[in-house]
This record gives structure tokens, sequence and C-alpha cells, in this order.
């Protein structure tokens, strides 16, 4: 298929680079200089593409992307620019633009990324059902009824599709594994592997061979050369988990691969390019370590570039009975037994319970609930102690989380956790709690919790 592709911008040194690169891909081309020329072009011509600098004069990279995409969706659009900030960056992913490169160090590789968003772009249009799939592909991974998780989901979609680096913050079990392979399964990338690596539990050199691969003898015990994760991943999406974890030496190596898309085996001379989609996710607070110098700032923003949060499960306690439902048809799907049911007094006590191990722990105690549940309805008896406890100890609570009577070191412990929750904002970690502002800050020097 031979596409078009406009290109928009003031520059003509860019105009020219550009040009000579489509035209020796065989694309036809054709240049306009401000975004007003480009919509009229548009409107009169069939463009599969548009390539856009942000800083146009008039109308800007972003103004003309939403126009364009409001005028026709199925356009492709890239924009480039001399620095990649990370709210442009974001605000273009989310408008629907397929990249975003820089002109500084990305302009090379320009020709090879329009390649493959228009190879995309075929797929796309062969499996035109991509776009209704999307949600029954979402709704089979997980529950998201609340309006935080559908805010979420809705810029997994927008985003899914991109080349994106993408951040998944989130405490333990808040599924940011499973978010990690529906970016994949939601990308074009889908028929490549989606490779996961788990940073936190592989030792600094055991990671470095894992990542990049290794030459026969290049080290003792490398007895056949053997390619790395990186490799495996090429024209899919590589999945880094616990990435607040790796040394410094890694943060240089990582940073070079993304940066420049291209590394060495471990003890090789030949240089190995790769196309891949990285996902990262974390449980720390990365923003206090580039502060405090024990994670890279270039890195950082490198990695961020898409960050999603996800809440925690006593921040978005309207999925708990969509979810327990989830996990007991899936228990009884697995044991081929009849669905159990819950009562609502034991669903309530659920719904209560703060759920420092979110959505993983809701799923392991639905599991033992169904095995220590003699009939087919589980009860108050059949829970766990800790959470029969839970209420216990906030007795005299009326609503959960409001800090008042609940004794001293549970309070402290659910400061501590609320806020981690949500990412030490204080006005967001008061409003959960029940309380204001000031009272939450009187609180965290009472009992010395550093913000
Ligand atoms: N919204 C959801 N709906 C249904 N199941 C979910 C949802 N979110 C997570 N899960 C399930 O909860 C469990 C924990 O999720 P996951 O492993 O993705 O969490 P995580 O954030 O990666 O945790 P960790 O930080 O410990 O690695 C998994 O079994 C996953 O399938
Ligand atoms: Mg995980």
């Amino acid at each position: 298929m031979k596409y078009s592709i406009l290109i928009v911008d003031s520059d003509e040194t860019i105009h020219k680079f550009l040009r000579s690169c489509f035209i020796q891909d065989g694309f036809i081309v054709l240049s306009v200089s401000s975004g007003e020329e480009a919509l009229m072009m548009i409107s009169s011509h069939q463009i599969d593409l548009v390539i856009s600098e942000l800083q146009l004069t008039g109308m800007n990279g972003i103004e003309l992307l939403k126009k364009v995409k409001k005028l026709s969706p199925s356009i492709e659009f890239v924009l480039i620019t001399e620095h990649i900030t990370t709210p442009s960056a974001i605000e273009a992913l989310r408008n629907g633009a397929s990249d975003y490169l820089s002109k500084l160090t990305e302009l090379e590789d320009v020709s090879n990324s329009i390649r493959s968003i228009l190879s995309n772009k075929e797929k796309k249009i062969k499996y035109k059902s991509f776009n209704e799939d999307t949600d029954s592909i979402i709704e089979n991974y997980l529950i998201s009824k609340s309006s935080s998780m559908m805010k979420i989901m809705d810029l997994v979609k927008q985003v899914a599709a991109s080349k994106a680096t993408i951040m998944l913050y989130g405490e333990t079990g808040t599924g940011k594994s499973v978010m990690a392979e529906i970016l994949h399964k939601l990308s074009t990338r889908i028929k490549k592997p989606l490779i996961k690596v788990n940073c936190a539990a592989i030792p600094e050199q055991l990671l470095e061979s894992e990542l990049f691969g290794y030459e026969k003898g290049a080290f003792t015990g490398a007895v056949a050369t053997k390619p790395g994760r990186f490799e495996l991943a090429n024209g899919g999406t590589l999945f880094l988990d616990e990435i607040g974890d790796i040394s410094p030496f890694m943060q240089v190596k990582l940073l070079r691969v993304l940066q420049e898309k291209e590394f060495e085996h471990l003890g090789g001379i030949k240089t190995i390019k790769v196309d891949v989609r990285v996902i990262t996710a974390t449980n720390k607070n990365l923003v206090a370590m580039v502060k405090n110098g024990t994670f890279r700032e270039d890195l950082y923003y490198r990695l961020n570039v898409v960050p999603i949060n996800l809440p925690s499960l006593r921040e978005r306690k309207e999925d708990i009975k969509a979810l327990v439902n989830h996990f007991l048809l899936q228990n009884s799907k697995q044991s081929g037994d009849e669905i159990c049911n819950i009562s609502k007094e034991a669903l309530d006590k659920l719904i209560k319970y703060s759920w420092p191990g979110n959505i993983r722990e809701l799923e392991n105690v639905i599991e033992r609930c169904v095995v220590v549940t003699p009939g087919n309805l589980i009860t108050l008896d059949n829970l766990p102690q800790n959470i029969l406890n839970f209420k216990l100890k906030l007795s005299n609570d009326i609503h959960l989380n409001t800090l008042t009577n609940s004794k001293e070191s549970i309070e402290k412990e659910e400061i501590i956790k609320t806020l981690s929750g949500s990412d030490n904002n204080i006005t967001r970690a008061a409003e959960i709690l029940g309380v204001s502002r000031r009272t939450l800050h009187r609180k965290l020097i009472k009992y010395k919790i550093q913000n």
C-alpha cells in the first residue's frame, strides 16, 4: 500500500531531511509550514499520517492534533519537538498521537517509527473488530467499575497502542502486573511477546546479562551466546517490574537502551537494534528517590512518560462487591462446584476492612472462604479472624476510616497506609480518612510520620 505522509514544520531543513527519508521508503510526501495549511491539505487530500512540529506558529502541534483527530480519527499523528517534556508528551498521547519524537535525538529513527506505525495501521484495518474487542479484553482481565478505575481504563485504552513508555504505580496487589498484560493485549504488538522481568528478584550482575544477553566466554560460566530479554521482546513489550530497585549502574545501562534503542551483548561488539515498548512498575516513591539521589532523574523522565496510578482497594471500595462476585465465580469455575454466595453481613465486613494487600489479599480471602465454607453461602463465621477483628477494633466508629476512637497504633498504621496509597497527598489522605487536613497534619506530628 502506498501511504501519503504530510509534514508540518516551519523549518525547511527538516522538510528536506524527512522528505528524503520517506521518499526512499516509497511514501508519497506532502509538506506545509503551518497548522492552518495542514488542515486545508487534509480536507482535500487522502492523508494517512501527519508528522508535525510541536511549536508551530499560529496553531500549535497539539491543537492541530486535536483538530485532525476530530476530522478524521484514523489519520496517524506523530509529533516532533526539540525537547520532550513529560506534560506535553502525555497531552499528545492522551489526544491520540501515535508517537512523540525528539528532533535532537530521535530524528534518525523517524523512518523506523513511521514504518512501524503504518504497518500497525494496516494491522488495525485487518482486525477491524479491534476496538469492539477492547472492552471484552478488559472485562476478561479485571473489574473496574469504580469511577477512579474507569478513568484509568480510559487512559489505558488511549495509550495502549502507542509506543509511549508507561510507569505503573501502586501498592502491592493493586493490579500492576495485570495492567501490564492488558496494555500489551490492547496494543498492536500482541503477536509478539510480552517479556516480564522482576528487577528486584535478580542480583545486579545477573540482571545485566538477563536484560542484554551475553557472548560465549564473556564471563566464567558463559558457555554459549545467549540473547537478552530486550532481544526476546523485540517487536513486543518488555515489562520491568520493581524498577525502583535497580542499581545506579543498571540505571545508566537502561537509560542508554531507552534513548538509543540499541545495545551490545556482554562481551560483544556487535550493536543490536531493537523495537521494544517498555512498561515499568514500582510501589516505591520514585520522586523521593530522585530527590535523594538514588534514582537518576533523566531515567525517571524517560520511564514516566505516561504515569498510571493504580488506587488501593480501600480507595475504591465500590469495586469490592464486584470483585468478590468475580472471585466467587472464578473459584467455582476452577472446582466445578456450584457458585458460592456471600451473606450481606459478611460482604459488609469485607467492604469495611482496610485491605493492605489489596486485590491479591481479597482474592486469597475469597479462595479460602470457598474452601472452608461447608455449604454454598459464605457467612460471618467463615471469614478469617483478622477481618472479623478489624471491625472490633473500630467498633465505636460510625464511618469506616474515620480516625476518632480508634486506638493510636491502628490510627498511626491507617494514616501511613492511606498516605502511601494516595501518593503522600495530604488533602486526599485526609479526605479518605474522614478528617480535616489540619487534623491530619497534627497527627503526622504526633506520630512523627514523615511525609
Ligand atoms: N481489577 C481487578 N480485577 C480482578 N482481578 C484483579 C484486579 N486487579 C488485580 N487483580 C488480581 O489480583 C492479583 C494481584 O494483581 P497483580 O499481581 O497485578 O498486582 P501487583 O500490583 O502487580 O502486585 P505486586 O506489587 O505485589 O507485584 C492478581 O491475581 C490479579 O489477577
Ligand atoms: Mg506485580
